[in-house]
């Protein structure tokens, strides 16, 4: 970061599935307000999100929103050095509304517009927690995204490996709809789990043991649904009993993957950038798993990497991070202004790799 770069402020708008979020960061790593309005109570009943509903509901509560959170800074947008917005990958109905607010306010006050990736807003989130340099591995675990990336610079990502099917996310909330819990899935799984025996079922481990980085967790799901099928028929129901022991072997299948394909991408990481004590970065809402984090923390003590998460509340979809994103942005590029650019509903981190799988819940999965 730019030593000039501390006094910026930016507001960042994220409305790429269903958190609407505004934010206002400056250079000097400070959250002066942020507000998230989550829809989870809207989708709820359909198990997952519904795009229009979203859309509607990022109409009704962005403008009220960003007065809240500028008041709440006590700032005025005349005070902010640039408007960002997520303007990819997401659901087209949310990003349109978050990327034309964020382009008419910019337009109306003057300001330049930044537009920002989500999955670099998830990348870029620890460097607003501390001072992280460049190069970083970074494992982004989200609800649409598995990702393996080397972090050599802002907007420059080299992809290591991703998930060829489910996402990270997308496999608990499957695995909490398929067990009756609620959406979103993460939290209740791993609330789930905290009483159960992680060994009493034997569910796969795809992938495990085989070279390179890449995720597979659509074989996981499928054996969650015969274990608890199996349940069912054994004693008539799934009781609260069986549901945990699922949850539990369910999230240690997933701690066993994730920790075999980050051994394979710390060689591959260290290849490519060289030996010596690095930093290992890990984003998304899965990140927010307690669990997950310590298996994750294990690999990190044992390959000399020094371990960065955001604290919880900035694992899961927020506007700082996207306000973060566009100020690492504003400080690279002080004429930055990308009024001209359009939501991109897919928008690799890494545009060279090659897609591994179609749409996810939010776009490309790979
Ligand atoms: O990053 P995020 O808020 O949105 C996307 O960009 O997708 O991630 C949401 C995902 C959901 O799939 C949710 O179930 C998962 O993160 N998640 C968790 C936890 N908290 C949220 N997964 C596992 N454990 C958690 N505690
Ligand atoms: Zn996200």
């Amino acid at each position: 970061m730019p030593k000039n770069a501390t006094n910026l402020l930016v507001l960042g708008i994220e409305t790429s599935c269903d958190e609407t979020a505004v934010a206002i960061v400056n250079g000097a790593r400070t959250i002066l307000a942020h507000n998230v309005l989550s829809q989870i109570d809207d989708h709820a009943e359909y198990g997952g999100v519904v795009p229009e509903i979203a859309a509607r509901q990022h109409i009704s509560g962005l403008d009220h929103l960003i007065r809240k959170t500028l008041v709440e800074a006590d700032k005025s947008i005349d005070d902010m050095d640039a408007i960002a917005a997520t303007t990819g990958p997401g659901l087209v109905g949310g990003l349109m509304v978050g990327v034309m607010t964020a382009k008419a306010i910019a337009a109306s006050a003057g300001k330049p517009f930044v537009a920002v990736n989500h999955l670099e807003g998830h990348a870029l989130t620890a460097r607003l927690v501390e001072e992280i340099a460049f190069p970083y591995l970074l494992l982004l675990m989200s609800g649409g995204h598995c990702q393996l990336l080397a972090a050599y610079g802002v907007g420059n990502y080299e992809r290591l490996g991703s998930t060829i099917d489910d996402a990270a996310g997308e496999a608990f909330d499957k695995t909490a709809k398929l067990l009756g819990l609620p959406y979103p899935g993460g939290p209740a799984v791993e609330t789930a789990a905290t009483d159960g025996d992680p060994n009493r079922f034997n569910l796969p481990k795809p992938l495990l043991g085989r070279p390179g980085c890449d995720f597979s967790f659509s074989g996981l799901k499928t054996a969650v649904r015969r274990t608890a099928e199996a349940c069912v028929a054994e004693r008539g129901a799934l009781y609260p009993d069986d549901r945990a022991d699922i949850c539990a072997g369910f999230q240690q299948a997933m701690g066993d993957c994730i920790a075999d394909r980050l051994e394979n991408a710390v060689d591959a990481f260290r290849a490519k950038v060289g030996d010596g004590t690095l930093p290992l970065v890990v984003a998304g809402g899965v990140a927010a798993n307690q669990y997950l984090r310590s298996r994750i923390k294990g690999i990190a003590a044992k390959n000399d990497l020094t371990f960065h998460a955001p604290p919880l509340s900035l694992c899961t979809d927020n506007g700082a991070m996207i306000a973060w994103a566009g100020l690492e942005r504003l400080a690279l590029d002080p004429l930055i202004d990308d009024r001209d650019v359009a939501p991109r509903p897919r928008w690799p981190l890494d545009g060279d790799a090659v897609p591994k799988v179609g749409s996810g819940r939010k776009g490309p999965k790979a």
